[in-house]
């Protein structure tokens, strides 16, 4: 068993898909560990996306993850990681595989509808940064 953060971006919550995209989950086999809706501060997200700090798009990626509520989930099953990373699609939409949640529900790379933890170590340390041990069953 694995678990693995997801995060509901500004654009999905905005376009009212949040159940759509839990949804999806639950139907292939990544169970809901732990799930809230949060309206992050720019702290919280330039902390979460440090790694990202010296990228050109960080600035206008805080800006977009503050830009209204996220639903962030902590998902749970076999191989969740990699699940969870074919279940979304390619980071960029536009070569996002049909079906996958960014082709149905994303418009561009920075609104990309849902972000997902890319490594079990990174999950590790996402999960923890969001939730604490008793938010999760
Ligand atoms: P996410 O998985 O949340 O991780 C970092 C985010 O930065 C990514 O999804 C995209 O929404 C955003 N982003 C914007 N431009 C780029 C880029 N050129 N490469 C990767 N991520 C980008």
């Amino acid at each position: 068993m694995q678990q693995t953060l997801s995060i509901i971006k500004p654009d999905a919550v905005a376009k009212g898909v949040i159940g759509k995209i839990l949804d999806r989950f639950e139907t292939n086999g990544l169970r809901i560990a732990a799930t809230k809706k949060v309206q992050l501060s720019r702290q919280d997200a330039e902390a979460f996306y440090a790694v990202h700090a010296n990228r050109p798009f960080f600035n206008d990626l805080v800006d977009f993850m503050i830009s209204g509520p996220v639903v962030i989930s902590v998902l749970e099953g076999e191989n969740a990681v990699l699940k969870n990373r074919e279940l979304m699609g390619a980071t960029n939409p536009k070569e996002a595989e049909a079906g996958t949640i960014r082709a149905d529900f994303a418009e561009n790379i920075d609104a990309n509808a849902v972000h997902g933890s890319d490594s079990v170590e990174n999950a590790a340390i996402e999960i923890a940064f969001f939730f604490s041990g008793r938010e999760i069953s």
